[in-house]
């Protein structure tokens, strides 16, 4: 097949999403709304897996799962021997998650290759359609997981042994979900990965167009703060005698905040967004207090010294209120910078779509930018409505956007897969 555009099922694709918003399917009490709550490697998580591997095998893909559960599907190519083109995100969600936060990527990638059978198109490369585990790192604290195994950043075995709050590993979950792959099986070789991804942000909508071509991934720091004071009685300790592990914590907060509004930091983003206090009553002061605390900034520095202020202003709270505190790592990546060579063929392919695009940063994180690691990659937005909130029930695009989406990747993807071995060309 030469340069014909193709055109995805957007019915189906929309089908396809809503049925898989069905899975994991829960009243989220904070909107009133029915959101997605799909924690990886949960049950709901694997009933979503064996129906995506079931969609898989419907468009004639053949599947493999590796050691750290991602699952990958196959289309061959006439070169079987060539590196394959890979497209997917993740079907995993926060456990107040709307439907298209990652979905978009793994379901537009099948119909991808729904729509290249209904065009009978043969490809010189394989194809392969990927989701990875763990991309949102809510259960087991380590966000891209899956992703960043394969691309060698984590180590399998790091990975295995993480645990979520009842103390079940990854490797346990794997086992008892039925998604630890053969030791045997091989990670995808890449020519190149496309994603493509709902916004989960407001530079679409504001720019008043569907797609958007993203040019990397800011920074993002995750860390657990441990803070020990000292319990005591509500009524009767005197204020100037406490060493109360709850103020420390709101203490730390608010230092969040004045750091990202300080210009100090560049354009650093901070959230504690998860809170702990121990023992948790009313009468006692707390003595201890666990927090998390997830930063980004588009700039390796800031977030260098965004960590070295934290770091500082935490011990300082021994001297201000009595307090110690420990910081623990839970995640780090630093800032990607996708490949020049996609974003110039996803910028010409949506021109020849007549899709107006723009370019940007992306505020989250995603798998795509652990695989930049180890092949040409880039990623393509949808827009999302209502200021492209995500992480929340609300979250919505709408099937034209979601549908013109897909079309870019699927003609990205086909051109990618068509184009003669060691080339690469990154315009049209
Ligand atoms: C992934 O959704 C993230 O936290 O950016
Ligand atoms: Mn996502
Ligand atoms: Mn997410």
């Amino acid at each position: 097949m030469n340069d014909q555009l193709v055109r995805v099922n957007r019915d189906r694709l929309w089908d396809t999403l809503m049925r898989l918003a069905q899975i994991g399917s829960c009243h989220d009490a904070a909107t009133g709304l029915p959101g997605v709550r799909r924690l990886a490697l949960t049950d709901e998580d694997a009933q979503a897996r064996r129906q995506v591997i079931a969609w898989m095998r419907e468009a004639g893909l053949v599947v493999r799962i590796d050691r750290i559960g991602n699952v990958y599907g196959r289309r061959a190519g006439t070169g079987e021997d060539l590196p394959c083109v890979l497209m997917g995100s993740h079907i995993d969600s926060v456990a107040t998650g709307g439907a298209f936060d990652g979905t978009l990527g793994v379901l537009g990638a099948i119909e991808v290759v729904r729509t290249l059978n209904d065009y009978g198109a043969a490809t010189l490369k394989p194809i392969e359609v990927g989701f990875f585990t763990e991309e949102e790192g809510v259960r087991f604290g380590t966000d891209m997981l899956g992703s960043a195994v394969t691309a060698g950043r984590l180590t399998l075995d790091y990975a295995h042994k993480l645990t979520d709050d009842t103390g079940a590993s990854v490797a346990d979950e794997l086992v008892r979900t039925g998604f630890d792959g053969p030791e045997h099986e091989r990670r995808p070789i890449p020519f190149a990965y496309i994603e493509c991804h709902i916004e989960q942000g407001p530079i679409l909508a504001a720019a008043g167009v569907d797609v958007g071509i993203v040019i990397g991934v800011q920074s993002i720091s995750w860390q657990r703060l441990e803070l020990r004071g000292a319990a005591g009685h509500a009524g009767t300790t005197p204020i100037e005698h406490r060493q109360d592990a709850g103020l420390a914590a709101a203490a730390v907060i608010v230092e969040i905040r004045r750091m990202c509004e300080s210009g100090q930091f560049g354009e650093l983003r901070g959230t504690v967004g998860r809170l702990a206090f121990e023992p948790a009553q009313t009468n006692v002061i707390p003595a201890g207090a666990t927090m998390t605390v997830d930063m980004r900034v588009p700039d390796d520095d800031a977030m260098t010294a965004a960590e070295a202020h934290l770091a500082e202003f935490v011990a300082g709270l021994a001297r201000g209120y009595g307090v110690t505190g420990s910081l623990e790592r839970m995640a780090k990546t630093r800032v990607v910078r996708f490949s020049r060579d996609v974003q110039a063929l996803l910028a010409a392919t949506a021109d020849d779509l007549g899709l107006p695009y723009v370019k940007a940063m992306s505020g989250a994180g995603h798998d795509a930018q652990e695989i930049a690691a180890i092949c040409p990659t880039a990623m393509v937005f949808v827009a999302g409505e209502h200021g492209g909130v995500s992480h929340t029930p609300r979250e919505y695009s709408n099937p034209t956007a979601c549908g013109n989406g897909v079309d870019l990747l699927a003609n990205a993807i086909l051109r990618l897969a068509n184009q003669p071995e060691g080339s690469f060309l990154g315009g049209s």
